[in-house]
């Protein structure tokens, strides 16, 4: 059975005017290696800690700024948002279609919340804590080409063409701010399409960005900003000591004009400055070492990078799934055509190599857990190759080969093709990012050893099941599997409302 909504009653839980203020018994465990009588041992000791959770209950008006707003996925989610908010149905060959937020784990999943007459009761996923309404979000932002939006939605071809018609009045209108462009760090074929960029120093060009926003935020009357990269991938930048190592390093080198920093890196800058959450949905190393630490000192969210789009998100099912039941993966072979922009960015080497090692990670916790199919360091072969083809646009094409070893030498192979139009997939994946993102700046929480709350730590790991390559705090351990992230996700929030995690035990049948 399906629910709208509930109310959690518990001595634990106080609902106040502006608050809902938790305390939540935190069950983990401490563990112990120690030499007795000559041999290292394990003891696992399992503990409680008691924590504190308290969320603010004002859902704040929300702006969202995209860089690269003119993009396909800039302009499929703002065009999906307006279809929402408008309540827009358009003819296909098949049927009326309503617009709707399919894909988008906030809008369109639900939790369990319990058992009811022999029955499992499921609630909306956004019930659980108050979230931004994304048909209530403006949206804003900056592209290297000054294109309109109806018209990016056009050159996108990625909505039916009835539905573009009717968004198109709504959407002409709309027009990019101009972005900080850099050739070289995006591939050479995106030249002839940077007609709207920003002059000026890279100090002035952050300058820029900080004025766009607080002028963006100004004339929306909107109380809080989140800004997230969905520009071309750029190519790496170079981790260099003296320049990007450090906080300092990092802001002298703006000063200097150096020019190892990507525009991404400048546009992040801002937002740390602002305190404005940052979040980058491409494979590039944005948030170098020196931005890193600017963003923890300032304690400015920081969040991604790469959206957790597709053939990504199901490797990190399948692994999970086969790791999982003992079997040994051993050869993964990906092959990836598609032929929008982003894919013409990605043919040339340097910006797939970003892509490729977005891409590469995806399995290593998986593998590691597993230590009765796996050596240590060993790992399977792992193969992403990406291909430029132009006539099927943004219908991306992923094909992937999964051999594993199975009982007594058995070999197994599972091949997989995902055809699907990419900035569908992206775009209610960009808005949870967002909606989560600001959600988590209203939380705060205190350990039973703290004296007082405090905000999640600023690198967001808690967006780590939409994103391909999360990003961690130093000296966190990445959690790659998405039943893991998903579950993370939704305990926290459970916890937040005084709910224990899903355990999936229902003893109560038993
Ligand atoms: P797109 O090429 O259609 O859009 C990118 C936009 O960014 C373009 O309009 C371009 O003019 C603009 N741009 C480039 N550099 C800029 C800068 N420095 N400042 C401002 N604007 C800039 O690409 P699409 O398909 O929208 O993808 C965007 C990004 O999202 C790509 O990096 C892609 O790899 C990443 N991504 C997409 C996924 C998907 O499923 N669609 C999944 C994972 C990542």
């Amino acid at each position: 059975m399906f629910i709208e909504k509930f109310k959690v009653e518990s001595p634990n839980v106080k609902y106040t005017e502006d608050e809902i203020h938790s305390v939540y018994n935190y069950d983990t465990t401490e563990l112990v290696h120690e030499n007795k009588n000559g041999s290292y041992q394990w003891t696992v000791k399992p503990k409680t800690v008691q924590y504190e959770f308290k969320t603010d209950i004002h859902v704040p008006k929300l702006g969202v700024m995209l860089v690269g707003w003119g993009g396909n996925n800039g302009s499929t989610l703002t065009g999906g948002v307006i279809a929402n908010r408008e309540g827009i149905s358009w003819a296909t060959k098949d049927k009326v279609q309503q617009a709707n937020y399919f894909g988008s784990l906030t809008q369109a999943s639900s939790i369990r919340v319990g058992s009811f007459n022999g029955e499992e009761i499921y609630a909306p996923f956004k019930s659980l804590l108050p979230m931004v309404n994304p048909d209530d979000i403006v949206f804003g932002g900056w592209d290297i080409s000054d294109m309109n939006l109806a018209d990016a939605m056009a050159r996108a071809k990625v909505f039916d063409i009835d539905l573009q018609k009717q968004l198109r009045p709504y959407m002409e209108s709309m027009v990019p701010l101009p972005g900080i462009y850099d050739s070289d760090f995006i591939a050479a074929n995106q030249g002839s399409r940077a007609n709207n960029v920003i002059k000026g120093t890279k100090k002035e060009q952050v300058q820029q960005i900080i004025e766009d926003i607080r002028e963006f935020k100004e004339k929306n009357k909107v109380d809080k900003v989140v800004v997230l990269w969905t520009a071309n991938t750029e190519r790496y930048s170079n981790i260099v000591v003296g320049l990007n190592d450090t906080m300092e390093n990092l802001l002298a080198a703006v000063e200097k004009d150096e020019s190892e920093i990507s525009p991404s890196t400048l546009y992040a800058l801002a937002c740390i400055y602002e305190n404005i959450p940052f979040i980058n949905g491409s494979p590039q190393n944005t948030f170098v070492p020196g931005l890193v630490d600017l963003a923890i000192k300032r304690n400015s969210l920081i969040g991604g990078d790469d959206f957790k789009s597709g053939q990504t998100k199901m490797k990190s099912v399948l692994v999970d799934f086969l790791v999982g039941a003992g079997i040994k993966p051993t050869s993964i072979v990906s092959y990836n055509h598609l032929g929008n922009n982003d894919g013409m960015n990605l043919s040339a080497p340097q910006t797939f190599r970003s892509k490729e090692i977005s891409k590469s990670n995806v399995v290593d916790d998986m593998v590691s857990s597993n230590g009765i199919l796996y050596e240590p360091g060993e790992h399977p072969d792992h193969v992403v190759v990406i291909k430029y083809v132009p006539y099927v646009g943004d219908s991306k094409r992923a094909m992937d080969e999964y051999t594993s070893e199975i009982f007594m030498g058995g070999k197994n192979t599972i091949a997989l093709h995902n055809t699907c139009e990419d900035s569908l997939l992206a775009a209610p994946i960009i808005l949870d990012l967002v909606l989560l993102a600001e959600l988590s700046t209203r939380i705060q929480l205190k350990g039973e050893a703290e004296g007082k709350f405090h905000s999640f730590h600023p690198v967001a790991t808690i967006l780590s099941y939409l994103t391909k390559a999360p990003l961690v705090p130093p000296g966190t351990p990445v959690v790659n599997a998405l039943s893991k992230q998903r579950a993370m996700l939704e305990n926290i929030l459970r916890a937040c409302v005084g709910l224990a995690p899903e355990n999936n035990m229902i003893l109560e049948y038993k």
